[in-house]
């Protein structure tokens, strides 16, 4: 592709301000035009799509590759100031090695590597196994509840809103108590989209964690997904090293992070929209319909959904080039009047789908019946527990995280009496 045709006018989009509150400004991109490049907060530039049918449609296009290894290597030219390609090329040598042992893995795959990493994934990852899960996952939450019942005021990221999902996927793949802390610390700084040098550090303790994880499973198999994928295999084709530790990697991160922002958002935006909360108490069947309402209203991928572009790639009249960066933004998709009546407005009575909260194609979610489960199962069992439950600030004070990759609260301050 000839560079000069790379779109020199990039639009300063992730503001602290967006990330309070993005939907103002991913409406007036939607109205302008299907697809506009947009500058990260690390200085690269992305072209953001986002209209329903257009992300619906590049989600499961196979011309945008997702294939974190060879994307890479079209990171220096898509940099938008000389100042900071210069100073990733310095740094270039130990975000490679990040790059390569946490990127083997499915979502960072494109066919027909992704089909046999989801596959052998598949077989661990049963309905059986999670659906067994329910009443354990009812008993943890309510363990949780009676502990902020014990307070008058609490932060609910921190009592229960990060504990279920984490503490759930930690069971599945079968990490232990004791590593938990780390693993949150890390797990945070990874999915924060923000290059710095604690990020790194952070990927490479992963790393050596994981590592010794799958050993230690090697060595003494449990009833567990790890020991699962350590075995997993058909025809003589298993995960190696290196893709074990991106799955195990993936799984843990993409099974916690996402689900802690389905309980915020969606316990915050209930906490904001009585009227539909005091429908939820007068029918509790309304509940799985709600949940898929606050997935579309208020998801907690607004933006992750990065690709690139193999060849020029047409969004409704505006030319791709070749080598570019594309995000899908679910966040407003999920918003589009051309396909939602009102989206602006929250309605748990509409017949309501996840829409694209989950992705589509073949990337769609592996993890969406247990962010359901854990999701009914918060959400219903919180406003039950507490039915005068209140933000303990003006929402105007709440802190939306800076993150590229999820849309969450810091902090949900809540008064339960
Ligand atoms: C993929 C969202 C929970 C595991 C995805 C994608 C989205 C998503 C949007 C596709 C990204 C893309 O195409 O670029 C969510 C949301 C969740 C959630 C909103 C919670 C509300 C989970 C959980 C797990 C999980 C609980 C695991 C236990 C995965 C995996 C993939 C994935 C493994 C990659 C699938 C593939 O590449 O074939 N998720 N997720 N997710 N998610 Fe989730």
């Amino acid at each position: 592709m000839d560079r000069t045709e790379s779109p020199t006018s990039v639009i300063e989009l992730f503001t602290p301000d967006f990330f309070q509150e993005p939907h103002t400004a991913l409406a007036d991109l939607r109205g302008q035009a299907p697809a506009q490049p947009v500058a990260t907060p690390n200085g690269l530039r992305t072209w953001l799509v986002t209209r329903y049918e257009d992300a619906r449609a590049l989600l499961a296009d196979p011309r945008l590759s997702k294939d974190m290894r060879k994307g890479q290597e079209l990171i220096p030219r898509n940099f938008i100031d000389e100042e900071k390609r210069q100073e990733f090329l310095k740094e270039a040598g130990s975000r490679r090695q990040f790059a390569h042992e946490l990127s083997e893995h499915m979502l960072d795959s494109d066919q027909p590597d992704h089909t046999r990493l989801r596959r052998l994934v598949g077989r661990a990852f049963t309905t059986r196994r999670v659906e067994a899960l329910t009443p354990r996952i009812v008993e943890l939450v309510d363990e949780l509840l009676d502990a902020i019942a014990l307070e008058d005021r609490t932060d609910l990221m921190d009592a229960l809103a990060f504990p279920v999902p984490f503490t759930v996927i930690c069971w599945l793949l079968g990490v232990p108590p004791d590593d938990r802390a780390e693993f949150r610390r890390w797990s945070n700084l990874l999915v924060s989209g923000v290059g710095t040098d604690e990020v790194r550090d952070a990927s490479v303790a992963m790393v050596d964690y994981l590592r010794a994880l799958i050993a230690e499973k090697r060595a003494n198999p449990a009833d567990d997904m790890i020991t699962d994928l350590v075995n997993a295999g058909e025809d003589g084709d298993q995960l190696n090293e290196n893709e074990l530790m991106a799955m195990a990697f993936l799984l843990l991160v993409a099974g916690h992070e996402t689900t802690v922002n389905l309980i915020g958002n969606g316990t915050y935006a209930l906490l904001t929209h009585p009227d539909q909360r005091a429908k939820l108490a007068a029918d509790s069947s309304l509940w799985p319909n709600a949940v898929e309402e606050l997935l579309r209203f208020e998801g907690p991928v607004t933006n992750a959904t990065w690709r690139y572009t193999t060849e020029p790639v047409d969004v409704g009249g505006v030319l791709i080039p070749e080598g570019e960066f594309v995000t899908i933004s679910i966040g407003a998709a999920g918003r589009d009047p051309s396909h939602y009546e009102e989206p602006d407005e929250l309605d748990i009575t509409r017949r309501a789908t996840a829409g694209l909260a989950f992705g589509h194609g073949i990337h769609h979610c592996l993890g969406a019946p247990l962010a359901r489960l854990e999701g009914q199962i918060v959400l219903s069992r919180l406003f039950a527990r507490f039915p005068g439950l209140s933000l303990a600030v003006p929402p105007g004070e709440l802190r939306w995280r800076f993150s590229l990759m999820m849309r969450g609260l810091e902090e949900l301050p809540v008064l339960h009496g």
